[in-house]
């Protein structure tokens, strides 16, 4: 991405030219970016028993994750359908981890039928894991206590629903024991987006103490939760160099003090490979002044970006033909969703725009389409990749208004229930292929 006279470019690919010929909204990733990204992090550390568990969650699309393998990152999962689409993506069931929260035996069992590792978040789901395969190795996830990150719903320590926190280790031990299970791993991961790694590091210090009261552990994974600065002119880069220099320290002060050289450490990012490599794409409907305020409505409902909505998340906006301008206008950027907290950016300062205008909306590659919804019968966005080559490369398609009937079942007499889709075939029919935009 960049800007040349005054206008946002992929390549050599004007972004308003995209949004019409794709549509919008749209999803646009850039392959040279997210490759970078990982390449970062697997050179963060230079040791052999270091890996990178792309988390997944960050963003699921099968041809982003197909170059995330191909980088050399390893995965973790949370649920059967991650884990699915890894596999899909070509991961093989021994470089992915699941660490599932609160799962059913089936989840819980789908993991185990294809050899892949679990990590259990409670001594409940530690009893599911015996059950399920007594004899069995398990990864056991640790709350540290210790948390951080860009909103409270989002730290994944302390007070929280996650991990087992160490005065329950003992009675966790026993039940392990009386399913003849081995613990192999340790896990945490105390929450997402920080820019300094202050209480990364001392949750790292914190689990390895613990660690230290396991005798079989061939796994300590760290988490995730590496930032990156959404604010462009206000905020600094996560210091990666720095963090790496004291995280080795810390690894190798703790195998020198333990003699342990055998223990594979692992960090978890989903954010910090694929935020950047993510613009979203979006045309200007309306705009209007009421009360004071101008709102610029947008296609850009809550329904393909719900960060803004739902941690009060900034991304910086793009008007995509006068990128530079700096002729700046105080307007709230809006959806088309029918609640007024539908806001892309509140009260910012852009240049001036027009209606049919494309808006850019930057670092949407993490949480973006993963989190997305159907909400309002909106479909879901495309998504498209700019090749390493320049050119562009569809990855996953609009949907259309089919989507909306899947899996219902509706109608009466008989055709209820008749075809796969529900009863009413004709509706289908009539409503795919149209191309619809939402
Ligand atoms: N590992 C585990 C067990 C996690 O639950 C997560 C994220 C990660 C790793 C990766 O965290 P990251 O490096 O991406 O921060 N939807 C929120 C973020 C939720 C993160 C959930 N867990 C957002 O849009 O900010």
């Amino acid at each position: 991405m960049r800007i040349r006279d005054n206008r946002l470019y992929f390549g050599d690919h004007f972004a308003g030219d995209l949004a019409r010929e794709f549509g919008t909204p749209l999803y646009v990733y850039e392959e040279e970016v997210l490759r970078a990204r990982c390449r970062e992090l697997k050179n963060l550390l230079k040791r052999p028993n270091c890996a990178v568990n792309y988390s997944m969650k960050a963003n699921s699309n099968v041809a982003l994750l197909e170059i995330v393998r191909n980088e050399g990152l390893r995965v973790d999962t949370m649920s059967p359908g991650e884990i699915f689409l890894a596999m899909e993506a070509g991961y093989r069931p021994e470089e992915i981890l699941f660490i599932g929260n609160n799962v059913s035996k089936a989840e819980m069992s789908y993991a185990i039928d294809r050899g892949v590792l679990v990590s259990v978040d409670s001594i409940s789901q530690l009893e599911y894991f015996g059950q399920l395969k007594p004899g069995g190795e398990v990864v056991v996830r640790i709350n540290p206590n210790i948390g951080d990150g860009h909103s409270a719903k989002v730290i994944t320590a302390g007070r929280v629903k996650f991990g087992t926190p160490r005065d329950q280790l003992p009675e966790l031990k026993r039940v392990a024991a009386r399913y003849d299970v081995s613990i192999i791993g340790i896990n945490m991961h105390i929450g997402s987006l920080f820019l300094t790694p202050h209480n990364y590091l001392a949750a790292v210090e914190h689990l390895l103490e613990i660690a230290e009261g396991f005798d079989h552990l061939r796994l300590i994974d760290f988490g995730g939760g590496l930032g990156v600065p959404y604010r462009h002119t206000q905020e600094e880069r996560f210091p990666l160099a720095e963090f790496a220099k004291e995280f080795e320290a810390v690894l190798s002060a703790w195998e020198e003090e333990t003699g342990n050289k055998k223990v594979k450490f692992i960090i978890e990012p989903g954010r910090y490979p694929v935020a950047e490599c993510g613009t979203l794409l979006g045309t200007v409907h309306s705009i209007k002044e009421n009360f004071g305020t101008v709102f610029v409505g947008t296609d850009l409902g809550f329904n393909v970006l719900i960060r803004p909505e739902l941690y009060g998340a900034y991304h910086e906006v793009i008007v995509c033909n006068n990128a530079e301008s700096r002729d700046l206008v105080e307007v709230s950027v809006c959806g088309n969703i029918c609640e007024s907290g539908d806001l892309v950016a509140e009260a910012r300062l852009l240049p001036d725009i027009s209606l049919d205008d494309t808006l850019a909306v930057l670092d949407a590659g993490a949480y973006g389409f993963s989190m997305s919804s159907n909400y309002n019968m909106r479909l879901r966005p495309a998504e498209v990749l700019l090749q390493r080559d320049g050119t562009l490369r569809v990855i996953r398609e609009r949907e259309d208004l089919s989507y909306l009937l899947a899996n219902q079942r509706y109608g009466t007499g008989e055709t209820a229930g008749t075809s796969p889709a529900g009863g009413k075939g004709e509706a289908r029919g009539e409503a795919k292929g149209k191309g619809a935009k939402s």
